[in-house]
């Protein structure tokens, strides 16, 4: 695969779902996620563990046609990367059907071996550590990293780990402002933060969440319109218009 370069200016990157989201994306991110968020924040389950990996692909394909500039980054699903043959062949996979740049692993260290087989096999890949969402079977599991030493410590020995293994760039979720600035302090390739440091070489969100579709979202999402309550006006108005027949009007039949 064609080795990911980035200009030094903050990485901007959101998450798409669909062509249409991503079309719109493209236009001011420098990478487009298509996140495991999409079980959670698409159709509404509790965690990212059901997202499965014809899911992740059949919403990757789509993205891909609003796609011009962008680099394209796929998650591996939860239970699909365990070993370095599944790991290997589900990459292979996602790589193939959907002709994304790279795929995104979540975690450190332990996952570092799987990565370096990856990257030898000519697939780019993206770290991720700090806050694991698949790790996160309930609410009590979300937790903020690096509040202690030795989490700090982990989180930097993590990142080390990644970059040998050879990722060109590292998702770092929910970490204490200290942890990321540590965690900046070691790291050689670009950390992409998201609820970690204003200092990150760039940022990602999750799309759904800074458009305001949810009420109640983590601290670190900053909402920048609220499409839910914009929702909720238009469908109410539609609906007061059927039941009093002022829809559909003359402009919305056929002669
Ligand atoms: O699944 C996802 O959307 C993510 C981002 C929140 C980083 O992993």
């Amino acid at each position: 695969m064609k080795k990911i370069l980035f200009k030094r200016k903050p990485i901007v990157c959101l998450t798409a779902y669909n062509k249409f989201t991503a079309q719109i994306a493209d236009e001011f991110c420098d990478l487009i996620l298509v996140g495991d968020s999409l079980g959670m924040a698409y159709y509404g389950f509790s965690t990212t563990r059901a997202v499965s990996l014809d899911d992740i692909i059949r919403h990757a394909k789509s993205v891909k046609l609003g796609i011009k500039k962008s680099i394209m980054v796929v998650d591996m699903p939860f239970g699909t990367y365990t070993t370095k043959k599944s790991a290997l062949k589900n990459a292979k996979k996602i790589v193939q059907l959907t002709k994304c740049d790279a795929v995104k692993l979540e975690g450190g260290k332990e996952k570092s071996e799987i990565i370096k087989y990856l990257i030898k096999n000519k697939i780019n890949v993206m770290g991720h550590v700090g806050l694991l969402p698949q790790k996160i079977k309930s609410n009590k599991d979300y937790k903020i990293k690096g509040r202690n030493l030795r989490e700090r410590k982990k989180l930097v020995d993590d990142i080390k780990h990644l970059e040998q293994a050879g990722v060109f760039s590292i998702v770092l979720e929910a970490t204490s402002f200290d942890a990321a600035e540590d965690v900046l302090k070691h790291s050689k390739v670009p950390i992409i933060g998201i609820g970690a440091s204003v200092n990150c070489d760039g940022q990602v969100l999750v799309t759904e969440d800074l458009l305001g579709f949810f009420d109640k979202v983590p601290k670190f999402v900053k909402k920048y319109t609220n499409l839910k309550k914009q929702i909720i006006k238009a469908i109410g108005n539609y609906a007061k218009d059927v039941r009093s027949r002022k829809f559909p009007t003359k402009q919305n039949i056929y002669n």
